[in-house]
């Protein structure tokens, strides 16, 4: 529900490698085009609706296939599918995966990946909002319990390897406020400092290294591929060290867009994917930043892959909406959606 994007997003989103700058041709693998299949996707009605058939299409395009998406157990921490019914008793992880033999030799046959998490396995609320996540990684035991039930599902449908969109805590959503709240907020940022999201954020970071590092250990003693993708609003900053990360990983998936969003930002509207730095903005809230995050900190340039969006987003304008049209604009959340059929 909270995801209420996929819905506009007609197709799968493309994401381009980007080019090899400044290195070697020799040395660097040929570029990549990932794509995300989301199968929740045969649900919608009419164009919306995206199924087998459509992704089959897609096939020549892209290097590597990620299907969206599996789930942790809250319980047991182990990774399951997020639709059993029609991921396994309907066996729709082994249609995806036999388009690999549909496809001939024409092209290059992708790669298909299962991806954990994307945002798509939501549970509980506030602070406890998929606190799985975060559990998992506190155990060198759970953890363990973790890779050994990834490795089974991935061999058991006869995907190529795994992706962890992990399901890390989103940044909080800038405020619209007036002169004399922001006047306030200052100062109580001042005196109290940020408000914290989570306040175990430096072991989580360490933790999920060792958990990338054990699961490509185990994943490449059978040539399996480990990528992580990180989620819109989840602070890179925080969460991922890109030089201890880069060596235990095939590719890293940048999902730098969806800043704004009708959801996220129900009373303004504004670009979701600038390309850099605008004024009056948080600094980190855009593609160019995110890029040279993983840059500057030590990933080599050919493991990172940049998320573009391939959807629009739409708000709901007022009289209070600067007629001019330049974002940022006082708006009364999100627009309609469009026609379904
Ligand atoms: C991300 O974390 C950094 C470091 O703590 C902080 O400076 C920055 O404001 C955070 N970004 C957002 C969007 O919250």
């Amino acid at each position: 529900m909270r995801r209420n994007k996929m819905k506009l997003l007609v197709c799968s989103t493309l994401l381009l490698a980007i080019a090899n700058l400044g290195e070697a041709k020799t040395s660097s693998p040929p570029p990549k085009v990932v794509c995300y299949y989301n199968s929740a996707s045969h649900t919608r009605d009419g164009q919306g609706k995206y199924s087998l058939p459509d992704l089959e299409a897609a096939m020549p395009y892209c290097t590597h296939v990620m299907y969206g998406y599996a789930a942790i157990d809250e319980k047991f921490k182990k990774l399951i599918p997020l639709n059993e019914n029609f991921d396994v008793t309907r066996q729709h992880y082994k249609q995806v995966v036999g388009l690999r033999e549909r496809l001939n030799n024409k092209y290059t046959k992708p790669k298909f990946m299962l991806s954990v998490g994307g945002g798509a396995d939501v549970s509980g609320e506030d602070d406890e909002k998929n606190i799985q996540y975060r559990d998992l990684l506190e155990s060198s035991a759970l953890r363990t319990t973790f890779i050994n039930s990834a490795y089974e599902m991935v061999k058991k449908y006869g995907f190529e390897g795994i992706d962890l969109a992990w399901e890390f805590p989103e940044t909080k959503a800038k405020k619209v406020r007036s002169k004399i709240g922001s006047f306030f907020h200052s100062l109580k940022t001042k005196v109290l400092g940020p408000s914290v999201i989570d306040k175990k954020a430096e072991e989580h970071r360490e933790q999920f290294i060792a958990l990338v590092r054990e699961l490509k250990r185990t994943f490449a003693m059978d040539n399996l591929l480990v990528s992580i993708t990180v989620l819109p609003n989840v602070n890179s900053t925080v969460y991922y060290d890109p030089k201890l990360l880069a060596p235990h990983v095939d590719f890293v998936n940048l999902m730098a867009y969806d800043f704004y969003t009708p959801q996220r930002n129900p009373e303004e509207a504004d670009y979701t994917s600038p390309i850099f730095e605008l004024v009056d903005r948080r600094f980190d809230e855009n593609v160019d930043f995110q890029v040279n995050y993983w840059l500057r900190n030590g990933a080599p340039s050919h493991k990172i892959i940049l998320g573009i969006p391939t959807f629009g987003r739409a708000w709901k304008m007022n009289e209070d909406s600067n007629k001019n049209g330049i974002p940022p604009l006082t708006v009364d959340g999100s627009a309609e959606q469009g026609p379904k059929r």
